[in-house]
């Protein structure tokens, strides 16, 4: 099953002179715990693509659909709402709340969802995966930058969401953080079968990807075979 079909999407900022085409016709698939790497120079459209499929922009033209159900037909409290429950952002500055210890933090999207009850022991559980259950009760001021990302990773995770969208979120980690992030990131999404797309600069983290979507000018330019 595709959880994600991105068809024929087109992004232009400005206008007339002004005119930026962010995106030109993409068109892909994403099937259900595929983890994708997306890669392409500075200014290719990277962050332009993963934002419109977190439903934070939309496109000029063509369609997002996620879990067969096109995301411009949603109203603005469904879209928050859909978001919520479907999707888990993960960016390369962290985002957390510097009010909120690390538990709390990462409650909060669980919180948010009215009618919701917070699954203490899954949290716990993400928390021990992550490595951070000792920290529970920190502020992220008091963490490392790979522990605030732990968190991050843990915030994200906590709706159980069928994608999740990180945006280089090993940017600011030294190498080998890094590969622990991307190791909890590749465990959790076999675990629970959740689809990983991923913005990276980085060819060897790439690699270790179940697939490659290569973006140049705003246009896909090669997707790598399947790696199964
Ligand atoms: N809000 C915006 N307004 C105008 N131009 C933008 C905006 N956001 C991004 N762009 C432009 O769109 C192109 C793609 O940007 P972006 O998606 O951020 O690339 P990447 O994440 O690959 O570095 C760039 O030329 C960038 O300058
Ligand atoms: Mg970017």
């Amino acid at each position: 099953m595709n959880v994600l079909d991105i068809e024929g999407v087109c992004k232009i900022y400005g206008e007339k002179e002004n005119e930026v085409k962010a995106l030109v016709n993409i068109n892909f698939s994403v099937k259900q715990g595929e983890f994708i790497a997306i890669v392409g120079t500075s200014g290719s459209g990277k962050s332009t693509l993963l934002n419109i499929i977190g439903g934070l922009d939309t496109p000029t033209k063509g369609k997002v659909i996620i879990k067969n159900r096109d995301i411009a037909s949603l109203k603005r409290k469904e879209l928050t709402i859909f978001r919520r429950r479907n999707i888990g952002f993960v960016f390369q500055d962290y985002s957390l709340m510097p009010v909120l210890n690390v538990y709390d933090n990462v409650a909060l999207p669980v919180t948010f969802d009215k009618g919701k009850r917070v699954d203490h022991r899954y949290i716990e559980i993400l928390l021990k995966d992550l490595g951070i259950w000792e920290k529970r009760t920190k502020y992220p001021s008091e963490l490392s930058g790979g522990q605030q990302q732990r968190a991050a990773i843990a915030r994200a995770l906590a709706n159980k969401p069928a994608i999740i969208l990180a945006d280089e979120p090993t940017g600011n980690l030294d190498s080998r953080t890094t590969s622990e992030v991307m190791g909890l990131l590749k465990n959790s999404s076999k675990k629970y079968k959740q689809t990983i797309l991923m913005v990276t600069h980085n060819e060897v983290i790439a690699q270790c990807c179940d697939r490659i979507i290569r973006i140049e000018d705003g246009e896909v330019y090669m997707e790598g075979g399947d790696r199964g």
